[in-house]
């Protein structure tokens, strides 16, 4: 019989070992933190609500905040009585919640130069919470390995099937970095993108890589039609003005005296449910706990 006892005792435990949430990271109420540059362009805000209702459908029932890291926007918002708070607001609404595990999400393209901001900012204000929070994740954006670019690229290739001809060259614009740190990631991402369609040319409206080096790859490939969108989570003003716009400077306006037909797609990736997908796959794996700064080397 005592056999049989210690047997089903240790039965028990494993069980419930094998029941309790795996890892640190699921103690306490978790709660989201979904941090943006921002955007006050109305038709660009479609991108943050598809997120968010993917964010919904994937943590059923965990507070969600945004938070906005341009004060700029945030100032041009709120005086239209629109509240979107800054990455502190958010931890504070998030603490107040009683939220004990957060986790921050960055919906940034790529690790350039805002999300490494974004990174530090974030540090400093978690840091604060010492009492409130058990853990506070960061969450990698959109760019971060060649599986994410493929899979980018899957979901940009299955979105345009319906628009595009057999034929039809598709002009990806990505924001790019005037220093070329976040470049380097983009060039990964052309190569990748290219693999898939030799037919989809991507460039930078501030980077290192621009208009005149893609035109001059879309040379002699026999294109006619060229098929414009942002290579951006929303589609605002440089979607709208240096892709898309009127302007005789805008990529449509120099496609078009270069002989193309031009039409533009004017949505942000994140109006991609794939794209939100991709996001929330980097929130929940994410392992970078920033209450254990500084690490022990
Ligand atoms: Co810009």
């Amino acid at each position: 019989m005592g056999t049989f006892r210690l047997s089903s005792v240790f039965f028990v435990l494993v069980i419930s070992l094998l029941l309790l949430p795996c890892g640190a990271s699921s103690h306490g109420k978790e709660g989201v933190l979904l941090v943006a540059f921002g955007t006050s362009v109305p038709e660009a805000k479609k991108a943050f609500q598809t997120i968010e209702r993917e964010y919904r459908a994937a943590f059923p029932g965990v507070p969600i905040v945004w938070a906005y890291t341009s004060q700029i926007i945030r100032k041009k918002l709120a005086a239209q009585g629109v509240d979107v708070g800054s990455i502190g607001q958010g931890l504070d609404k998030l603490a107040s919640l009683g939220v004990r595990t957060v986790r921050i999400q960055s919906l940034h393209m790529l690790a350039g130069e805002e999300f490494a901001a974004l990174a530090r900012s974030a540090l400093v204000q978690a840091k604060k919470y010492a009492k409130q929070f058990d853990a506070v994740y960061l969450g990698r954006p959109l760019l971060e390995s060649n599986e994410d670019a493929a899979a980018v690229g899957r979901a940009i290739l299955l979105h345009m099937r319906p628009l595009r001809q057999k034929g039809d060259a598709l002009v990806l614009m990505a924001h790019g970095q005037e220093h070329g740190r976040g470049d380097l990631a983009l060039e990964g991402t052309r190569a990748i993108l290219g693999r898939q369609d030799s037919s989809v040319f991507l460039a930078t409206v501030e980077g290192s890589r621009g208009f005149e080096q893609m035109a001059d790859d879309m040379k002699s490939k026999g294109l006619k039609k060229v098929w414009l969108m942002p290579f951006m989570v929303v589609a605002g003003d440089h979607a709208r003005n240096d892709l898309a716009g009127d302007e005789a400077d805008s990529w449509a306006s120099r496609l078009r005296k270069d002989g193309y037909e031009v039409e533009a797609n004017l949505r942000g990736l994140g109006e991609l449910p794939e794209i939100g997908k991709i996001f929330i796959r980097h929130t929940k794996s994410s392992k970078d706990d920033l209450m254990l700064e500084p690490r022990k080397p």
